[in-house]
């Protein structure tokens, strides 16, 4: 078999790219381990930046998301029972962010892969990308115990944190960076409605915890917990209870409970792959960078990646021209580090650290005093937030 661009992955960032690609008349394969309803199965971010909902819109998926998904002018943080809320829509000239599920924006782009009858293959075995260093690039699978290989012009690795990507280039290829948190994220979903029209971070002695929401019926939660917890010491009424306790007492009096249908843990951290091209293999999203969750950049990071990515390639078929390709990881990773850094100050400014120590415990108290009283501060947040320009 022979295609343009050989994707490895069929999570966000893999199904964007290759709904971009098609709409521009290149033919590509998407190469996924596991199968749809796995993938779909899986309970991950909620909150796309304005340049994300652009991306969808011109991918042709957005009909959905604009329908049924939830702008936010604004997001709360809450320090003990104080509450500070950022005014994202008035203090970066109008942007907005839109709360729509990772899980939704993927099925709208399996729907239009669907649809089109798109090359996918799911439940594919042993993918490996062979001679990217090399202008003949392949990629073998293997698929029902049948061994398939694709010759390609590219292939891009979207293959997610764990994936068969950045594993197969050499050692002495790349440099990782890597700051692992001695914390997680337990998170329940549940049909209950929102406890606050608007998401709230909070800070309190006990520890981290958010309230967000997937849709005015449900409701996803998190509390931060040592990394090594044991979910089953975590039944549904001890998670309401501590939700009660870290969001304040507004929220808890607010605050709809209900039975849990997802519960699970997520260690937390900031990890980046330097460079993220290796000749014709191309890294993006989770394949090359993660972020904890605490700024919700994951997702909107993977966006940004298939935009430079995408376009890159467009420029390669439409103008025969390397330019694009070459300056992909520059410029991606240019735009990576900055969501590095807001998710990494923002996990900073919001967790309790077993070893944090007096002067650390100081400084973060600080940073929120300052955030509480600084306009220019707040900008910084919101413009952050909101996702920095592609
Ligand atoms: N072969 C084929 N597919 C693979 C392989 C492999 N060896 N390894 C992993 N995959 C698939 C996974 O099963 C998954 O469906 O690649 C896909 C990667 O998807 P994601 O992990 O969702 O990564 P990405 O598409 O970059 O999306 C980034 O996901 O984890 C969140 O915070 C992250 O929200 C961000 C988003
Ligand atoms: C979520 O809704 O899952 C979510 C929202 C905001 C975050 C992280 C996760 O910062």
């Amino acid at each position: 078999m022979r295609t343009q661009v050989a994707i490895i992955g069929a999570g966000p960032s893999g199904l964007l790219l290759s709904q971009l690609l098609h709409l521009a008349g290149i033919d590509c394969v998407v190469l996924e381990r596991r199968s749809a309803d796995y993938v779909l199965s899986r309970i991950r971010a909620g909150v796309l930046e304005q340049g994300m909902v652009d991306m969808l819109d011109k991918a042709g998926v957005s009909e959905r998301m604009f329908k049924e998904g939830l702008p936010h002018d604004g997001v709360n943080m809450s320090v003990g029972d104080t509450r500070l809320r950022i005014d994202l829509k008035g203090l970066t000239g109008g942007k907005t962010v839109m709360v729509y599920g990772q899980t939704e924006v993927t099925k709208d782009l399996m729907d239009a892969h669907t649809a089109r009858d798109a090359k996918v293959v799911y439940e594919a075995e042993d993918v490996t990308p062979i001679d990217f260093d090399t202008d003949t690039p392949r990629v073998t699978y293997k698929k029902d115990g049948v061994t398939h290989e694709i010759a390609c012009d590219f292939i891009c690795g979207c293959d997610g944190y764990h994936g068969v990507s950045r594993a197969s280039v050499p050692q002495d290829a790349i440099t990782e960076f890597e700051k692992v948190y001695p914390i997680g994220w337990l998170g329940i979903l549940s049909y209950v409605k929102p406890v606050n029209h608007e998401l709230i971070y909070a800070n309190h002695d006990n520890g981290f915890a958010l309230a967000s929401m997937r849709s005015h019926t449900l409701s996803r939660y998190y509390i931060q917990v040592p990394v090594d917890t044991d979910i089953n010491a975590w039944p549904d009424d001890a998670i309401w209870d501590e939700l009660k306790i870290r969001l304040g007492e507004e929220a808890a009096a607010n605050m709809e409970t209900g039975p849990s249908i997802e519960k699970s843990i997520a260690p937390l951290r900031s990890f980046v792959a330097e460079p993220l091209r290796f000749g014709r293999l191309m890294l993006a999203g989770d394949a090359g960078h993660i972020v904890p969750p605490t700024g919700a950049k994951g997702l909107n990071l993977a966006a940004s990646d298939i935009y430079y990515l995408s376009n890159a390639l467009i420029e390669f078929y439409g103008e025969k021209s390397m330019a694009g390709v070459d300056a992909y990881s520059q410029k991606a990773l240019a735009r990576i580090w900055k969501a590095e850094r807001f998710s990494w100050w923002m996990t900073m400014l919001l967790h309790k650290f077993p070893d944090l120590g007096a002067f650390n415990a100081k400084m973060q108290q600080t940073d929120m005093d300052y955030l509480a009283s600084s306009h220019a501060a707040q900008v910084s947040l919101a413009e952050n937030y909101v996702g920095l320009p592609f």
